[in-house]
């Protein structure tokens, strides 16, 4: 059994400001960083973090090959990702002092991924094998069609959200891990209780996680209900906490840990990595996190 990501790497500008810019202002930021991310590659970076075995595919720029090393001294397989002639996807991304952020992202080579390089790296993977999605890359209906053709189990996570999402057919989706916002999006519905049942009479065989930010997240499928609460720490900055929370879920699913016991595991991953700066560097090790949970029970 195999993990595929099929996702986006992104070369994140991090500025911290102790506001986000408003319209018309200009502020100097307190301090700048570049740090590797964008949600494929964190999420894959937090599954082999967990412990399991990622395969990565995806589409860079030459400006953005350092992403590899950074993919590979992760423990991500990176044999399916490419590398194109134009520039690699990145975000713009402003820390405030309460370590919320906010983001501007340019697609780049995340948008050119072809019909026939994803039949190629499909064609290595069959079910039970995971496909791993998020929407920073073009050509997700397909991938979410080609999946399910071929067998795999999807997890999507439809972040960052925005209008094509919102009539998307989901049913080749077996994990749905979304946050409140999407949740609202997708759904209209706002209420965490609302929104999953509002899911699963939609798709009745979904699994759906809803994570809640500080308030924890929630597991539902036809049969359970879960609640597991965040693990309260100190707030630094918050970027790549949601994709820290899905590579530790999926992987610990992929392990066949039962869904409470995954929901903790992402919990605490989340939480610790909400405590670090940065994407990809945040995401702990873990021995880290099973400390956390060892530390809190
Ligand atoms: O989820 C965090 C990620 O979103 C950042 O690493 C940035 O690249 C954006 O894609």
């Amino acid at each position: 059994m195999k993990i595929l990501n099929f996702g986006s790497l992104n070369i994140d500008k991090v500025y911290r400001v102790a506001h986000f810019v408003r319209a018309g202002e200009t502020v100097a930021s307190a301090g700048y960083q570049c740090f590797p991310g964008g949600k494929g590659l964190n999420q894959s970076i937090a599954a082999a973090r967990a412990g399991q075995k990622v395969f990565h595919a995806g589409t860079v720029g030459e400006d953005g090959l350092f992403l590899l090393d950074t993919l590979r001294k992760g423990g991500v397989d990176t044999r399916y990702v490419r590398t194109s002639g134009s520039i690699t996807g990145h975000a713009l991304i402003q820390v405030d002092d309460a370590g919320e952020n906010c983001i501007i992202l340019y697609p780049g080579s995340n948008f050119e991924n072809e019909e026939e390089y994803v039949d190629e790296v499909l064609r290595d993977f069959e079910g039970p094998d995971i496909l791993l999605l998020q929407n920073e890359i073009n050509g997700l209906e397909q991938l979410l069609r080609k999946g399910r053709e071929k067998g795999l189990r999807i997890m999507l996570n439809p972040s960052p959200m925005e209008e094509r999402l919102k009539g998307m057919d989901l049913s080749a989706v077996t994990w749905l891990m979304l946050n409140e916002t999407e949740g609202r999006e997708i759904t209209g519905e706002s209420e965490p209780d609302r929104i999953t049942d509002c899911l699963l009479q939609r798709y009745p065989d979904m699994r759906v996680v809803l994570t809640l930010g500080e308030k924890g997240a929630v597991y539902r499928d036809r049969g359970e209900y879960l609640r597991q609460p965040a693990f309260p720490v100190r707030a630094v900055d918050t970027t790549a906490a949601g994709d820290t929370f899905t590579g530790y879920f999926i992987a610990a699913a992929a392990e066949g840990k039962k869904n409470g016991e995954a929901l903790k595991l992402a919990a605490a991953a989340a939480s610790l990595a909400v405590s670090r700066q940065g994407a990809a560097v945040s995401i702990p090790e873990r021995a880290q996190v099973e400390d956390m949970i060892q530390n809190a029970e």
